[in-house]
């Protein structure tokens, strides 16, 4: 042990009517500071369930889930809300960028929070902007860019703030085939040279491959765990 994350004997169950579902049913597994792990499984597996619970945006129904050395489970949402924004970042398939911000706000927005003045935000944006080879479209808003660019943006947004961890849950299910290629190698170059944590959910094994880990999940049980990622 002694992973960034810890998860022991991880269990959700949810009920519906009359009915129970166990979205996870006993998972325990390991994650190394500073690898690309991928989480890979079917639909309904379970696999955004589990990262939700990593993530601290929802309670497990029991077992305990370790992540940077802080227990969550049993956190109240005032601390689970600071533990967020301290500690993990967020892809989304869906990009949730802010519609009414342009790319650099969207960028900056996360650092609102931390007490930093707006011009400094901006500046720290810029940097996040060219990493992801975006800086032509700084001032354009969500509903002027491409979906490539868009999660361009959420990475960078992710970014800014340097989490220790960052979460993604499908982030390239809405992209090309050659765009998704492009997004992955961005994230994994990005976390690798800030010696980051990269926890992808993705039900596409050949996406995984890339992962210096992979967790396989069928129906809401850890099935197989592989390592060694293919190079990028
Ligand atoms: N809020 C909820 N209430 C009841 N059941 C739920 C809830 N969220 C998820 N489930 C069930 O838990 C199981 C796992 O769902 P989950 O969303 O984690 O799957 P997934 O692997 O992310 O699937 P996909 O690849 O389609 O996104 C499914 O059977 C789903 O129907
Ligand atoms: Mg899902």
């Amino acid at each position: 042990m002694g992973g960034i994350i810890e998860v022991c004997n991880l269990y959700k169950i949810y009920r519906v009517g009359e009915e129970k579902v166990r979205a996870l049913d006993g998972v325990s597994f390991s994650i190394p500071k500073g690898e690309f792990c991928a989480i890979v499984g079917p639909s309904g597996s379970g696999k955004s369930t589990l990262l939700n619970m990593l993530a601290g945006l929802e309670p497990p129904t029991r077992g305990t889930v370790r992540v940077a050395g802080i227990s969550i489970e049993n956190m109240d949402e005032n601390h689970l809300v600071a533990f967020r924004r301290e500690h993990v970042g967020f892809i989304f398939q869906s990009y949730n960028l802010i519609p009414t911000l342009n790319a650099l706000e969207n960028v900056a927005f996360p650092l609102a929070f931390r007490g930093i003045g707006r011009d400094e935000r901006l500046r720290e944006a810029e940097k996040y902007l060219d990493l992801v080879g975006l800086r032509k479209v700084r001032d354009h808003m969500p509903g002027q860019m491409s979906g490539g660019q868009q999660q361009r943006v959420g990475i960078a947004r992710a970014l800014t703030v340097h989490p220790e961890i960052i979460f993604a849950d499908e982030p390239t299910g809405n992209l090309d085939s050659h765009t998704t290629m492009d997004i992955l190698h961005l994230m994994q170059k990005i976390v690798r040279e800030q010696k980051q944590t990269l926890v992808m959910v993705t039900h596409d094994n050949r996406l995984a491959s890339y992962a210096d880990r992979r967790l396989h999940i069928v129906d809401g049980k850890i099935t197989a765990v592989e390592e060694g990622a293919m190079a990028l």
